[in-house]
């Protein structure tokens, strides 16, 4: 009886040996999820009117912590017209933000004062403006906040390193900058202009 069971079991094996060749997938007892019905990213689908599995979002779709309703802060401008006014109130507390950041992402070009002779443009041909040109000082607030967003010409854009508030800061920032060559005495305290001289 058990020499009977063991050639059974034997023919068995060899069967399956005897079978190496073939197309057909193996009969699989346990298949442990090896195949499951599902969709790669990006692969096709012609039930789907894209004819692809990544559908785009429905037109309008907002991602979460962006719904960015206020035109004239996220964008320095509104129909069409610059905003004339830093929206932020400015204060210590701006200025100072404005410095760290101005000093982090504007200075390797534009130099810690501004007269665009950082180190960028000291070793490269890659030169930055003068942020005291009468030019860039009779710009409106709302101009400066789109030059960091969109960048202008050889400036690159900063909207993606820097968020809006912080562009913001840093326009505050460059004002101050800017009144170090264009204020007067006028603009010291009386108390402190002994001081200067
Ligand atoms: C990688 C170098 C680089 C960095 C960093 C940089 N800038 Fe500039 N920026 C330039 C160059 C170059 C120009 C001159 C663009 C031109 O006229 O072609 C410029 C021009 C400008 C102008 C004048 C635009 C005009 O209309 O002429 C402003 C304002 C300005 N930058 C502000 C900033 C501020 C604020 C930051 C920091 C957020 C910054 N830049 C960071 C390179 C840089």
């Amino acid at each position: 009886m058990r020499k009977a069971a063991l050639i059974l079991l034997g023919s068995v094996l060899a069967a399956g040996c005897a079978r190496l060749s073939t197309e057909n997938p193996p009969i699989e007892i346990f298949p442990d999820m090896k195949r499951q019905p599902k969709f790669k990213p990006q692969s096709a689908n012609e039930w789907l009117a894209e004819r692809g599995i990544t559908l785009r979002p429905v037109p309008g779709t907002v991602a979460v912590g962006h719904l960015d309703q206020d035109e004239a802060f996220y964008t320095g401008a509104k129909n069409g017209l610059y905003v004339g006014r830093n929206p932020l109130p400015i204060d210590m507390e701006t200025l100072k933000r404005g410095q760290e950041r101005f000093n982090i992402y504007c200075a390797p070009c534009h130099d810690r004062t501004g007269s665009g002779r950082g180190i960028v443009g000291s070793r490269s041909m890659w030169l930055a403006n003068n942020l005291h040109d009468q030019r860039i000082k009779d710009m409106v607030d709302g101009e400066i906040f789109q030059v960091i967003t969109y960048g202008r010409r050889t400036m690159p854009s900063y909207r993606f390193q820097i968020p809006p508030r912080d562009r913001w800061a840093i326009v505050a920032y460059v004002r101050a900058l800017q009144r170090t060559t264009s204020g007067t005495i006028e603009d010291v305290p009386a108390d402190l202009r002994r001081e200067l001289r």
